[in-house]
């Protein structure tokens, strides 16, 4: 049984202050309230910068559209073209069905003349901002605005990263082969070792497809095609056909100016990480001389490019690449980048879903952040048509052996204070297993003059074992690992003698050889090899740690199933050698999308998205954690089995099964259908995986535990099936019932736990039909009594310029009071912390007057995610300045100032699988009273 860590969520409040301080935004305050505007992640939000999505009832241009704002808001606002600039940032004049409007951009002009000082002139441009977005926000051609939100550069997982020069620059700039340090035995496995895991070995040697005639698109960082794998070069004859470059080498989303289009999606940066040539590798490599391919040599590549070289890029312009991938006739589109939602209402997450419906299927990474808790899928890949992509480790990697005098092979890493490891004799520092190995005060069992020592870590630092080995003459040290875990890479500042690591499997192996064999007494000869040579992985063919856990808030299964992503070998730019292994959902995704483009070149485009996903998770294969099944919670329906996929008729609907919470329990159906020609008998079978447990229920709350722990393999669900067999004849379709009928161990697991499986129809007298597997979940407990807030929260920061009060209650108590002072800038508006423990489809800010009656409404939120422990994403902020929308003209009305007195905000939270009519579904914190004054 798998036990971790559980960390503490209690901070001190001076940690709290210094990234409050950074992801502060002044912009916050003036996120005005209306049923039209969707804020996300108030922490990504980028200033002075929204989505417009047009009504389908408009039909005009969106230039007539920014010109009739203009001319409205200049007729009641003379002077206000001389303060401010709108822009059209993006024009998406596309499909109506899939998104219309535009993104703007607004903008402060130079002219400050007439403003003495420059905070008066910044509170006035934030007062016509406003305003602005009021006048948008009236007109009934708008249908929604979002704000455009910040989303990181995918991360790759540093887990081993070895770049292969393969290729380089000659002085003409051509591109020329290098000699490689990689030996591969012929008979032995081949890159990119994955594919035996997938069928996609038999897809290729059977049924000899290579994605002919398929279009795929890469949102990324762009594609090096001056790379001889992808044919060295773009456009009409080129593999990389289509696309463009939305952004430039230089771009930053937080500053605009600092964007360039350019019609070729080029990536030439010098020291990037190659990210979108690694993912155009995994899915289309061809390389004739290296003798590599990707999933689908022969497919035809788009790349979009959104990311520069470093920084950030944007929603809208993900959104844009979306549009224009899907118009240039995508039928697949890889997104191995997102930022954490877990809903399915996530703009973006909504715009791919339509485009997966009209046919440009969108395969999104499920997300890097297993360590983070459950219920946190990244968004695009959260929306319902869109496939998040869970994580799987390869099977082998490349890495650098060490060599015994014996022959046998060690995979090590050197330190980043060694260059190389001259070869000589091992021998062991002290002859017991002991981690205070070589630390102050132990003295060697062995002479080490000239040799290298063995040692084990642990106890004390790596710096001071080399430090006492090289005092007793060492010429060099091994560490070998204290846990299982995959290869470690040891580091010290301050060493002067060579130092390498192994494995913990290794380092006892080489110990009990010195000891137990007397020709060893002086020592074994070890040579460390610089090539790369395939070692197998101790954690291939199971999940990922790094994958994102599901499911989302309203229980849909997620991610949907996965691909080998972790030590995958791939593409990179020349500049960066041109070959190299990288780790993340991000790798997984587009393995998927070249299978994807494999299926479609058998059996063409016309089955749905939805038609798809499940045909392709009924004939994965679930992944082990240990003896037992992994959940379907972290890897969907598991790893894809391609062959299967492509030929089996046999179909099962749905794909996955959600028992939903106990509230909201219900008995499933699935449908079996059988198009084939042969008739088949099914044994039905239940498979239970191990049930997660989400929530530390014993200290803060309900914190979600990052990472999520498995509950003991006793909790499991106990299903009623209506058949044991089933027979199902060519055109025949059937229909199977399942019920839960209890959960086993609960009593002595933690609470809410979410427990789940496998259903199996195991083919019976079949010579040719296959297993199909249909993975289940569901959760003990009911998710709306799940708190919203952390335990303290929401409440108000005493920041900098916060001015307090004493005032008497009705009750007679005297409570601390904080003052909004309108004649002093920093006192001007008083801060709420928000820390939610669970995502929210709505958080809203209500204004109660002195007596605890509503009168107005400050800001809602729509379908936030949750915080973490991180430091980024510990809290949300939002700044309160004294106005409100009065109650009543909600849709309507301007935000007004309150005149002086005593009032109270009131901080709501919609809890999951809630009505938000009804008052009970709403956790409710009151503000201490807040006094304003002019
Ligand atoms: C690629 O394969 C061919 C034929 O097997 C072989 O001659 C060539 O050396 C290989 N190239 C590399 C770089 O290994
Ligand atoms: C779970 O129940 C809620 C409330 O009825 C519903 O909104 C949600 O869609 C259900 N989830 C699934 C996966 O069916
Ligand atoms: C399952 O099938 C039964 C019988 O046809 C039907 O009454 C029930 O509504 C179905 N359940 C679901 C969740 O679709
Ligand atoms: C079923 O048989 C027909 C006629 O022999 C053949 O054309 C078709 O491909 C077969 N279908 C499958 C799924 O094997
Ligand atoms: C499968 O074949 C075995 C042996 O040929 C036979 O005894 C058994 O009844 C068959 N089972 C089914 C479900 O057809
Ligand atoms: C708070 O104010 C003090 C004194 O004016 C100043 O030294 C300090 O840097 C300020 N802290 C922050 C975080 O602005």
């Amino acid at each position: 049984m798998k036990t971790s860590i559980l960390t503490s969520a209690s901070l001190s409040l001076l940690y709290l202050f210094s990234f409050v301080q950074s992801i502060e935004n002044d912009h916050l305050q003036s996120l005005l309230s209306d049923p039209k505007f969707k804020p996300n992640t108030l922490g990504n939000v980028i200033p002075g910068r929204y989505i417009i999505e047009f009504d389908q009832s408009f039909h005009g241009s969106s230039l007539d559209f920014v010109n009739d704002i203009e001319s409205d808001i200049v007729k009641s606002y003379p002077t206000i073209n001389s303060r401010i600039k709108m822009s059209i940032a993006h024009d998406y004049d596309s499909d109506p069905s899939i998104f219309r409007g535009i993104s703007i951009s607004l903008q402060q002009l130079e002219d400050q003349s007439q403003f003495n000082k420059r905070d008066e002139n910044d509170m006035h441009i934030q007062a016509l901002e406003n305003t602005l977005l009021r006048k948008i926000l009236q007109q009934n051609r708008v249908k929604h605005i979002y704000p455009v939100v910040e989303i990181q550069r995918p991360k790759v997982e540093n887990l081993i990263t070895h770049n292969i020069k393969a290729y380089d620059f000659d002085d003409r700039n051509n591109v020329t082969p290098a000699i490689p340090q990689l030996l591969l035995d012929e008979n032995g496995p081949s890159l990119p070792f994955s594919h035996t895991m997938t069928q996609v070995d038999k897809v290729v040697s059977d049924l000899k497809l290579k994605g002919k005639g398929v279009v795929v698109g890469i949102i990324d960082s762009g594609i090096d095609y001056r790379h001889p794998a992808f044919g060295g070069g773009f456009g009409p004859g080129f593999q990389v056909r289509y696309g463009y470059d939305l952004v430039g080498s230089r771009f930053n989303s937080r500053n605009p100016y600092s964007r360039r289009q350019s019609e070729t999606p080029l990536d030439d940066c010098l020291d990037g990480n190659g990210h979108g040539t690694h993912v155009a590798g995994i899915i289309a490599a061809n390389d004739k001389f290296f003798n590599f391919t990707g999933v689908a040599p022969e497919v035809t590549l788009g790349a979009w490019r959104v990311f520069g070289c470093d920084g950030t890029t944007s929603n809208d312009l993900v959104i844009k690449a979306l549009i224009s991938a899907h118009e240039a006739g995508c039928d697949v589109i890889n997104l191995s980048l997102g930022g954490p939602s877990n809903w399915a209402e996530d703009p973006t997450a909504l715009i791919a879903n339509r485009i997966s419906e009209k046919g440009s299927i969108v395969i999104a990474a499920a997300g890097n952040d297993g360590a983070k808790g459950a219920f946190y899928i990244s968004s695009p890949g959260s929306g319902l048509s869109n496939i998040a992509v869970a994580s799987i480790d390869n099977v082998y990697n490349l890495q650098q052996s060490a060599v015994t005098e014996e022959g046998s092979e060690y995979p090590y890493l050197l330190s980043s204070t060694t260059k190389t490891f001259p070869a000589g004799q091992l021998v062991n520092y002290i002859n017991e297993e002991s981690n205070a190995d070589a630390c102050f005060g132990t003295r060697p069992d062995n002479d080490l003059r000239g040799k290298i020592a063995l040692v084990q870590r642990g106890k004390c630092t790596f710096d001071e074992k080399a430090d006492i080995v090289r005092k007793n003459g060492g010429a060099g040290i091994v560490v070998y690992d204290n846990q299982d875990e995959t290869i470690f890479k040891a580091e010290a500042l301050t060493i002067k003698i060579p130092m390498a690591s192994v494995t913990l499997m290794a380092g006892k192996e080489l110990k009990r050889l010195i000891n137990t064999n007397t020709r060893y007494k002086d020592g074994l000869h070890i040579e460390f090899r610089t090539a790369l040579t395939p070692h197998k992985v101790s954690s291939g063919n199971r999940m990922s740690r790094f994958s994102s856990v599901g499911p989302l808030y309203d229980m849909t299964m997620k991610p949907d199933f996965a691909g080998p992503g972790g030590f995958i070998f791939s593409t990179l730019p020349i500049s960066n050698g041109g070959y190299g292994m990288l780790s993340g959902t991000s790798m997984a995704a587009p393995y998927i999308a070249g299978a994807y483009a494999l299926y479609i070149q058998a059996h063409g485009r016309e089955k749905s998205a939805n038609y798809l996903k499940e045909h392709f998770q009924n004939y994965a294969k679930p992944a082990l954690q240990g003896d037992d099944i992994d959940t379907p919670i972290r890897q969907g329906a598991g790893l894809i089995q391609l062959f299967d996929t492509i030929n089996q008729p046999i179909h099962v609907s749905p794909g996955h099964i959600s028992f939903n919470d106990t509230v909201n329990y219900k008995a499933q159906n699935l449908t079996i259908c059988n198009p084939g020609n042969d008739t088949v008998t099914f044994k039905i079978m239940h498979n239970p995986s191990l049930a997660v447990a989400p929530f530390n229920t014993r200290t803060q709350g309900f914190a979600p535990l990052q990472p999520p722990h498995y509950a003991p393999d006793n909790v499991q669900a106990v299903l009623n099936i209506s058949e044991s067999f089933i027979t199902i004849g060519p055109g025949q379709t059937k229909k199977v019932r399942f019920e839960v009928a209890k959960v086993l161990g609960i009593a002595r697991a933690e609470v809410y736990p979410m427990y789940g499986g496998y259903i199996k129809f195991s083919p019976v007298n079949s010579t040719t039909a296959k297993s199909i597997h249909v993975p289940y979940i569901g959760i003990s407990g009911s998710l709306a009594k799940l708190p919203i807030f952390d335990v303290k929260f929401p409440r108000f920061m005493v920041i900098n310029g916060t001015k307090l009060f004493e005032h008497k209650l009705q009750d007679g108590t005297i409570s601390t009071g904080f003052i909004i002072d309108r004649s002093n800038r920093s006192s001007s508006f008083v801060t709420t912390m928000f820390r939610l423990l669970t995502g929210s489809a709505m958080i809203k800010t209500e204004v109660l007057d002195q007596n605890l009656n509503q009168i107005g409404m400050f800001t809602y939120e729509e379908y936030l995610t949750r915080n973490t422990l991180e430091d980024l994403d510990f809290i949300f902020a939002q700044r309160w300045n004294g106005t409100m929308i009065p109650n009543g003209i909600e849709n309507l009305g301007d935000s007004v100032s309150l005149k002086p007195g005593v009032y109270h905000l009131r901080w709501k939270g919609l809890k999951l699988m809630s009505d938000p009519k009804n008052p009970d579904s709403w956790e409710t914190r009151v503000s201490p009273p807040v006094l304003i004054r002019n």
